[in-house]
């Protein structure tokens, strides 16, 4: 099997991932992504497909991105305003972009996707010094759920219909908050799997990386409308302040 490197997840869910991941209600989203921009630059860490960027860009804000994939990036250019985005092609670790930033955004869980404490810490050092004074780091990553963590394995069905099946299986491992799932589609066509490692964080872990790198926690919040975070919150938006 190919060695399993940043750009892998994206090169093997490229062609299904808008299918896969079907348009939810991103106007919230995008409404505050636009706020937090002031006006000013965006750049957005593993970009992918532009589900966000598309539409963000396309309420005046200038986006620029990055991913280690390209084919994830040909989805975007394919779309109406997506080939007017300048992407990089590389390693959101090293935020190998020229300039800074208003924003700097990562959404969908795409931070973990980072699997070493190593690269995490990296890409917080490498934001800061992309970001304009008093420019802002925004986070969008699910909270750890500590029971899954302890039961090591976990096969979650997303989707059973007439002529096919999709299942994550998941193996944990709490010792270095790793998660490795195989998404699998099982259709009468045969079967497609596309692995993805993630290196998950609890909120405290995330705020020590960004006090390392010179940031400040400004807002956390349950969702992108603003819903105040608490100890019962599945996922947080959190903003740090450069
Ligand atoms: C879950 S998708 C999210 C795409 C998009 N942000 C969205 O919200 O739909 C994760 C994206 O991050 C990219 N990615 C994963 N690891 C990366 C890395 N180390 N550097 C750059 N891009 C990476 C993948 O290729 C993929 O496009």
């Amino acid at each position: 099997m190919e060695q399993f490197g940043p750009e892998t997840y994206g090169e093997r869910v490229a062609d299904v991932y808008d299918e896969w991941y079907k348009p939810v209600d991103i106007a919230a989203e995008v409404a505050l992504l636009t706020e937090l921009a002031a006006g000013g630059r965006a750049l957005e860490l593993g970009i992918g497909t532009g589900r966000i960027a598309v539409p963000l860009a396309a309420r005046g804000v200038e986006v620029h991105g990055i991913d280690a994939s390209p084919a994830m990036v040909e989805q975007m250019r394919a779309k109406p305003g997506g080939d007017a985005i300048r992407v990089t092609i590389g390693d959101m670790a090293d935020v190998p972009v020229e300039g800074r930033f208003a924003l700097v955004f990562v959404v969908f869980n795409t931070f973990f996707q980072l699997y070493s404490q190593e690269s995490q810490l990296r890409c917080f050092a490498n934001v800061a010094r992309h970001l304009e004074p008093g420019g802002r780091f925004l986070l969008h990553v699910f909270v750890p759920d500590t029971t899954r963590v302890e039961s090591g394995e976990h096969v979650s069905v997303r989707e059973a219909s007439l002529d096919r099946v999709r299942l994550d299986a998941t193996v944990f491992s709490a010792l270095d908050q790793r998660l490795d799932t195989t998404q699998v589609r099982i259709t009468e066509n045969g079967i497609r799997l596309v692995h993805a490692k993630m290196r998950f964080a609890w909120p405290p872990e995330l705020d020590l990386m960004a006090t390392l790198a010179g940031l400040t926690l400004e807002h956390r919040w349950a969702t992108f409308d603003k819903q105040p975070f608490s100890a019962a919150s599945a996922f947080h938006v959190s903003v740090y302040r450069a």
